[in-house]
């Protein structure tokens, strides 16, 4: 299996209740490595615009206020199948589906504030590391 890179969010429900380390211990335990890692507040224009494929949706709007909310930490995951690792860790979108052990399941709160985001594929892992990172801030 190849090593690959994904790109992860750890949301603001998450940072509010201090769990920024306890959510990057279970990323680390799957396997996946931080190589890029920073605290910001994203702008509406930035958020909108991460989630734009989600544009036309019902949530988009309150999904985007969620967003900036407070504090994020955008990172860069790298691992052997890190798209998939990541996904499996993190637990399906709703916490009330997400399996035992999984990252939702454990500290998300709702279906919107679910703690954290990872990229769904590699091709999307690429877009949204390019739109949060410069390369040289990725140290692997
Ligand atoms: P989605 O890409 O479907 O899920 P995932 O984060 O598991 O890849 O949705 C993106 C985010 O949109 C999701 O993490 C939380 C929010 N969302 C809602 O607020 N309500 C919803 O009904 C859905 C499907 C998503």
């Amino acid at each position: 299996m190849a090593v690959t890179r994904t790109f992860s969010i750890i949301k603001p429900d998450a940072t509010r209740r201090n769990l920024t380390g306890a959510v990057t211990k279970l990323l680390e335990e799957a396997g996946l490595r931080v190589v890029a890692s920073k605290r910001i507040h994203m702008t509406r224009d930035q958020a909108g615009g991460f989630y734009a494929v989600h544009k036309e949706r019902p949530f988009y709007n309150d999904l985007c206020t969620f967003m900036t909310s407070g504090p994020v930490v955008v990172q860069v995951l790298e691992g052997e199948d890190a798209v998939k690792r990541n996904r499996d860790v993190m637990g399906a979108t709703n916490p009330a589906d997400a399996a035992e052990g999984t990252i939702r399941k454990l500290y998300a709160e709702s279906i919107e504030a679910n703690s954290v985001h990872g990229s769904d594929s590699d091709e999307n892992a690429a877009i949204e590391i390019a739109f949060f990172f410069q390369p040289n801030e990725i140290v692997g």
